[in-house]
């Protein structure tokens, strides 16, 4: 009886391994797929639908989703509600909470120099991204006899930002969960530029693209067909004051300023025009490092759109801009934060 039953775990625990490993296998096969033959739609979506309907959406999958888009720059304002009690500067120390700098891969309740609860001591494991969530979301939930007396933030996408922060503030974190199913979102309702990307669920992009539409639409979808000059038409119509809009998205971890210094990712001043991955100063994945060419309109235009599928492996956990005007409105912030950007093809 008692074996039986165990048996029958078993069995149940490995079929359910074999099909998310298969599905995992297969989903990546079509993003591999997809990487060679240029982004396109329907794979990335299919991919992502086979997951999700082998994979009852889990709370935890969708913080994994809201993770990837989450703006730090969103969580910094947030942190403000931590500021009291926590310093996340290195040199700025412990206060009634220990410090923040480097929190996201850390052992829990270890930095030097804070006297922790009883209950963060002993907790073991480290601050994973699903730990800080529950964490954050009730710290007396969580750890029982916690000293951090703070409500908890009961909103998902606050803590998906802070902890955004919290990682764009952490020289090393350890990579995000992967979203699972990028399909389920809500397909915004736009019927413009990006519906082709967004839209999800394998559909072809269909009739609704016209005229400068389908160009943008085109660019979201295959890269590839996407010329330059496209791109370029873009950028030209787009307004630098936008894009600086844009660019706070980009500001946790990106300085534009002449003269300005590395933060979780390069400086970005004169950035248009100049070769991959060449600050000197700076430590970039081997996969940025692996890309030859410079920056052009058009190579940022992609990079933008989806930084890990143009370079696998990017250390820039950054979800993309999936708007074309977007994306077109920070390059020419960009480019005005240049020297001497490439003369826009027409
Ligand atoms: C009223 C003060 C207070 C506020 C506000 C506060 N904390 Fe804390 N925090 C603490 C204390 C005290 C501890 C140590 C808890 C313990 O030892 O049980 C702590 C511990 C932590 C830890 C564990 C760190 C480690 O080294 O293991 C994290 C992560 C954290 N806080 C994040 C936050 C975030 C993010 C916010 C804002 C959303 C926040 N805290 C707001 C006081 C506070
Ligand atoms: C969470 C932090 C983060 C955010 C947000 C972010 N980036 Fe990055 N970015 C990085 C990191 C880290 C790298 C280095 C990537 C690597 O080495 O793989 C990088 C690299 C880049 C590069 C390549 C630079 C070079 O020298 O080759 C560009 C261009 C870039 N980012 C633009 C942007 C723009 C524009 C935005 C906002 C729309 C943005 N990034 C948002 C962290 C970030």
């Amino acid at each position: 009886m008692h074996f039986s039953l165990l048996e029958k775990f078993g069995a149940a625990a490995l079929i359910c391994a074999w099909l998310l490993f298969g599905v995992n296998f297969l989903g990546n096969m079509l993003v591999h797929v997809e990487e060679h033959v240029s982004q396109l739609p329907g794979a990335e979506a299919s991919g992502g639908a086979a997951t999700a309907s082998a994979e009852p959406a889990k709370p935890e999958a969708d913080f994994a989703t809201l993770l990837a888009s989450a703006d730090p720059a969103a969580g910094e304002k947030l942190f403000g509600k931590c500021k009291a009690c926590h310093a996340i500067d290195p040199a700025g120390g412990n206060k009634v909470g220990p410090n923040l700098h480097n929190v996201v891969g850390r052992p829990v309740g270890t930095h030097e120099g804070f006297a922790y609860s009883d209950t963060l001591k002993n907790k073991g494991g480290e601050w994973t991204y699903d730990h800080l969530n529950h964490f954050l979301e009730s710290p007396k939930a969580y750890a029982p006899g916690t000293k951090m007396s703070f409500a908890g933030l009961s909103s998902a996408k606050d803590r998906a930002e802070v902890i955004a922060y919290l990682r764009a503030n952490t020289e090393s974190p350890p990579p995000l969960p992967e979203p699972t199913a990028k399909a389920e979102e809500p397909a915004p309702a736009e019927g413009k530029a990006s519906s082709a990307e967004e839209k999800g669920a394998g559909e072809p992009a269909s009739g609704e693209q016209a005229g400068a539409a389908a160009t943008a639409g085109a660019a979201g979808a295959a890269g590839a067909a996407v010329t330059g000059a496209d791109v370029d038409k873009m950028v030209a119509a787009a307004d630098p004051a936008e894009g600086e809009k844009v660019f706070r998205k980009c500001q946790a971890c990106h300085n534009a300023d002449k003269g300005g210094p590395n933060k979780v990712g390069p400086h970005l001043y004169d950035v248009v025009g100049r070769p991959k991955a060449s600050v000197a100063d700076f430590n970039y994945s081997p996969a940025l490092k692996g890309l030859s060419g410079e920056w052009t309109d058009e190579a940022l235009f992609q990079y933008l759109e989806n930084p890990k599928s143009f370079a696998p492996g990017t250390k820039m956990t950054f979800a993309g801009l999936s708007k074309p005007e977007d994306r077109a409105a920070v390059i020419s912030y960009l480019r005005a934060h240049s020297d001497n950007p490439p003369p826009l093809q027409q």
